[in-house]
């Protein structure tokens, strides 16, 4: 079986409103809600399991009732890190596959989700990610600022999104490596691969071509930008296709700005 993990903890101090921002409302709903549905919708995922901002449980348990496939809500931890412990420590010993997913990312297409399953035949671990459109630079702090130490190749680099998909055996072994690495809270990765990769780094993760729909909510801005992607969807699409969005600026006055 699948159990599809919607990572919900957070408070979204980078938003910075007083509601933590997955239950921000976008296109209608709250942004939890929208990520549910996906999980709800996609025919590999047997199972629903909610870890959820301490204090916030009982606006997920309602979302939750409502999903054909039901599904249970646990209480999150400090950090990203400490709720995908919590979620792994609920699902125990059993047998199965974990998708963690970020519930701020609720543009997620199906077509990642199939591909991310599928991988999962082969690896015991399967990342998703995107080219990066910018050159990525390494700082270096100076007494006065900062420097730059590298510039890697761009060909090379890329920006990690999720779901992040498990082996739930595989990914089990590594938490319990890292929680019982003193060190590990101090320097935590940021996502489940870099504790799959620090603590099991002989088991090699694939990686799966993401989609820049299924941006991370993040800072304001993203809620905008995030209302009018699904505002551009249509029906049996998340949001619009590069060919759709091309199609609609095509013959459009660009107004350039600059200049006089
Ligand atoms: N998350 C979580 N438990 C935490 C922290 C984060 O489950 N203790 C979840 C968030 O709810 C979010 C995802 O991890 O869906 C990605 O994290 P991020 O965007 O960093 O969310 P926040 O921690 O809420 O944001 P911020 O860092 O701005 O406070």
């Amino acid at each position: 079986p699948v159990v599809g993990v919607v990572l919900a903890g957070g408070i979204g101090q980078r938003v910075g409103l007083r509601t933590p921002k997955q239950l921000l409302k976008i296109a209608g709903k709250p942004i939890l809600e929208h990520t549910l549905a996906l999980f709800d919708g996609a025919p590999e995922i047997d199972e629903i399991l909610v870890v959820m901002a301490p204090g916030h449980t009982a606006e997920a348990e309602k979302m939750v009732a409502r999903l054909a496939k039901g599904g249970k809500v646990i209480e999150g931890g400090a950090s990203r890190t400490e709720s995908t412990w919590r979620a792994l420590q609920e699902l125990g010993e059993r047998e199965c596959n974990v998708l963690l997913h970020d519930a701020v990312r609720p543009l997620l297409e199906q077509r990642i989700v199939t591909e991310c399953v599928r991988a999962l035949e082969t690896y015991s671990g399967v990342d998703v990610a995107i080219p990066s459109a910018d050159t990525v630079v390494v700082a270096e702090p100076t007494p006065d600022g900062e420097i730059i130490r590298e510039i890697p190749d761009r060909a090379f680099l890329r920006r990690g999104q999720t779901p992040q998909c498990f082996r739930l055996s595989a990914i089990r072994e590594a938490y319990q490596r890292a929680f019982a690495d003193p060190e590990f809270l101090l320097h935590p990765p940021t996502d489940d691969c870099g504790v799959m990769l620090r603590y099991l780094p002989d088991v090699p993760i694939a990686i799966v071509p993401g989609s820049e729909h299924n941006m991370k909510v993040t800072h304001p801005l993203d809620v905008y930008l995030a209302d009018k992607l699904f505002q551009l969807g249509s029906a049996g699409a998340p949001a619009a296709s590069p060919e759709a969005l091309r199609a609609g600026l095509d013959g459009k006055t660009v107004v350039v700005f600059g200049g006089s």
